[in-house]
Parts: structure tokens; sequence; C-alpha cells
């Protein structure tokens, strides 16, 4: 858990989600993890991002258990030049619930950690390379393309506790026209 201790102290270092608690759920099951989701929530503070939150749409992923316990996730993105499919995929590491993977864009492994879900309604992935403004995110996943308002609240208290900015939480109206052609 080298990481997470190196990740700690980085976050103290910037004085940025310095009370970060970087814990995956307990006892997290892939299987039940497995399916579809939508992000319907974003907490992202980038720079570079802010010119795109108000287009900004809540997605549809899928999530794959691979039998060696690594995770493909494709997503549906609204994207300028119209619908596109990306997949992404996450290694696993000795935690459960904790993964990483190499971002292509940013050239770089990243952690990603789900640190809260209940399987049947939300989740909540924090996406991380250290605590950096730049390159940390928090996305609420629903499995239904709207979740309770008292989930959505919790998301954006938990952003608040982490340093993000009001104006970096984001929750996207659904995507239209942006699902996979082939049913299931
Ligand atoms: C997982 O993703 C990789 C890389 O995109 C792909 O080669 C592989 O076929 C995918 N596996 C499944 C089960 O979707
Ligand atoms: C998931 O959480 C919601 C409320 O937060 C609840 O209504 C639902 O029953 C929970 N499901 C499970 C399996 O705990």
């Amino acid at each position: 858990m080298r990481t997470t201790v190196v990740a700690v102290v980085m976050g103290i270092f910037f004085g940025m989600m310095a009370d970060a608690d970087v814990k995956p759920q307990k006892d997290f099951n892939l299987q039940r993890f497995a399916g579809k989701w939508y992000r319907v929530g974003l907490a992202y503070d980038s720079v570079s991002f802010v010119p795109f939150r108000d287009k900004l749409k809540a997605s549809m992923g899928i999530v794959t258990a691979l039998p060696n316990g690594n995770v493909n996730l494709t997503m549906w993105d609204v994207t300028p030049l119209g619908c596109q499919v990306m997949v992404y995929h996450y290694e696993k590491t000795n935690v459960p619930g904790q993964f990483t993977y190499f971002s292509t864009r940013h050239n770089m492994v990243k952690d990603i950690t789900v640190m809260e879900t209940n399987y049947t309604e939300y989740a909540v992935v924090l996406k991380h390379k250290v605590f950096n403004r730049e390159y940390t995110q928090v996305a609420l996943y629903g499995r239904t393309q709207t979740v309770r308002n008292d989930v959505i609240n919790k998301f954006k208290a938990f952003a608040l506790s982490q340093g993000f900015s009001r104006g970096s939480i984001l929750t996207p109206p659904p995507a239209e026209n942006c699902t996979p052609s082939r049913s299931g």
C-alpha cells in the first residue's frame, strides 16, 4: 500500500484532499459491480476541463469483469465528433476495489478506487495520481440515468469535503442518442 501512503503524504503537502480517506468499498465484489452504469456526477477541477464543463453528459458505461480480476470499462461518450465508444482497461491490484490503468491522454498510470457502492443504485469512484488538481476526479455512477437527490447531495458534500470547488462538481444531463446500437 505504498501508493496510498505516498498519496496521503502528498495530499498533506499540497494542502488539498489532506483528509482524503482513499479506502475501497469494504468486501468489494467485482461480479456484483459489473454491468451497466451511468456517470451521473463528476468532480474535476482541472483548468483544461473548464471549457467542457457545460458540454458534459451522463455517459453510459458497461463494466465487464474479466476472468483474471481485471476490468474492461466501455463508455459511450458524447464528443464534438458525435457518439464515441471508448474501452478502458483497468488492472486489478492486490486490494479488492482498487485498480490501475494507463492513461494515454495524460501518459501516466492512474489509480482507480471504488470508494463506495451498494451495487444496485450508486457507486463513488475516485481516479487519482497523487492528489493533483489536474488529474484527480471523483465520479458518481448510477445504475439508472437519474439517481435520487439524497445520493447526489451526499456526492456533492463528499466532493466539497475533498477540496473540490463548487463549480467543478457537475451533475450532467442524460446523454441522448449515445447508447450501444446492439442491445445487452
Ligand atoms: C477487454 O479490452 C481489451 C482491450 O481493449 C480487448 O482486447 C478485450 O477483448 C476486452 N475483453 C472483453 C472480454 O471485452
Ligand atoms: C442502495 O442504496 C439505496 C439508498 O441509498 C437503497 O434504497 C437500496 O435499497 C440500497 N440497495 C442495497 C442492495 O443495499
